[in-house]
C-alpha cells in the first residue's frame, strides 16, 4: 500500500498522473486506455485540470473508455446532481471521450439487478480497468460500498447510510430529504479488479478513514481499508486528512516531513501483515 501525502493541490497532482499513465500507455484504436472514474466535492479539480490539459494539447483521450463508479437510484439522469450531470459538467462536455465509449450505471433502469450485471459485463469486455479513481466517504466508504459491504461484493443495488445521506446533503439543498436514499455502484471486489487504484482523501473529515486505513487490519467496517489487498494502490491525502494517523506510520510521516520540509510530498510504502 502506498501513502502520498501532497501539500500540493490534490487534483492537480491526480491529474498529472493520469497524464503520464496515459501517454505511457500509449493508447490507439485498438488499444484503449480503461479509467475508472469517481464523482464528489474532492475531484471536482482533478477534472478541472483534466480539462485544461485537453485544452492546451497535453492530452486527448480519443482512445480512452471511461466507466464511472456509482449513480443514484430515484432522480433522473438530467437532475443537476446525479453522476450523469456532473460528469457532463466537470468532463465529458469539453474533452474528446467519444459518446460510445463513457459509461455510467443507469439507476433509472427497470430491472436494477440486469443493469449492474450488464455494466460489469461491459467492463469485462473491455478488457478491465487500467486505472480505477476514487475518493472517500467520510465512514470509509468507496465507490457507494457503504461500511459492512463484502469486500468480495460486485456492482449492485444499495442503500445508503444516514452518514452517506447527510453529508451529501450539501449537493441538495442542504436538505437531507432530498437526497436519494439507493443507488448503484461497483463492488469492492470490481473495484480490486482493477489494474490500479488511485483514491483521494481531502481534510479533516475524512482523517478518521485514513487513519484506519493506515492501521493494520482490513475489515469490511472501513471499506477503504480493502485497498490493501490490492497490489498496486495509492491512498493520495493532504495533511488535514492525514491529522489523525497513530501508530508507526504517524511517526514515519513526521519524520519524513521533519528530514524533507521543503519536499512538496512525502511517499510510504507499506505491507499488510
Ligand atoms: C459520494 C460518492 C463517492 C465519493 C464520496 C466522497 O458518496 N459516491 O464515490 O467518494 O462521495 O465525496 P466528496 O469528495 O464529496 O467528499
Amino acid at each position: 500500500m502506498r501513502l502520498v501525502v501532497t501539500k500540493m493541490n490534490l487534483g492537480l497532482w491526480a491529474a498529472a498522473y493520469v497524464k503520464e499513465k496515459i501517454h505511457a500507455f500509449a493508447p490507439r484504436p485498438n488499444h484503449l486506455f480503461t479509467l475508472g472514474l469517481p464523482t464528489g466535492g474532492t475531484v471536482v479539480d482533478f477534472y478541472a485540470n483534466l480539462r485544461l490539459f485537453y485544452k492546451e494539447g497535453l492530452l486527448d483521450f480519443k482512445s480512452v473508455v471511461t466507466f464511472n463508479m456509482d449513480e443514484y437510484v430515484g432522480i433522473p439522469q438530467d437532475h443537476p446532481q446525479s453522476y450523469h450531470s456532473y460528469m457532463n459538467r466537470h468532463l465529458f462536455c469539453e474533452v474528446d471521450i467519444p459518446p460510445e465509449n463513457r459509461h455510467i450505471l443507469n439507476g433509472q433502469a427497470e430491472n436494477l439487478a440486469f443493469e449492474c450485471a450488464r455494466y460489469e459485463q461491459a467492463i469485462s469486455q473491455a478488457g478491465g480497468i487500467d486505472l480505477f479513481l476514487g475518493g472517500v466517504g467520510r465512514n470509509g466508504h468507496i465507490a457507494f460500498n457503504e461500511p459492512g459491504s463484502a469486500l468480495n461484493s460486485r456492482t449492485r443495488p444499495v442503500r445508503l447510510t444516514s452518514t452517506t445521506i447527510e453529508a451529501n446533503a450539501r449537493f441538495f439543498l442542504n436538505d437531507a430529504s432530498r437526497v436519494p436514499t439507493q443507488a448503484l455502484t461497483v463492488g469492492i471486489g470490481t473495484i480490486l479488479d482493477a489494474k490500479e487504484l488511485l483514491f483521494l482523501a481531502a481534510g479533516t473529515a475524512k482523517a478518521n478513514a485514513v487513519a484506519r486505513l493506515c492501521q493494520p487490519g482490513i475489515t469490511a467496517d472501513c471499506p477503504l481499508t480493502a485497498l490493501k489487498l490490492h497490489a498496486h494502490a495509492t491512498l493520495l491525502a493532504d495533511l488535514a486528512a492525514c491529522s489523525q494517523l497513530t501508530g508507526p506510520l504517524k511517526s514515519t510521516l513526521e519524520n519524513l516531513i521533519k528530514k524533507n520540509p521543503y519536499d512538496q510530498h512525502w511517499v510510504l510504502d507499506w505491507e499488510e501483515k
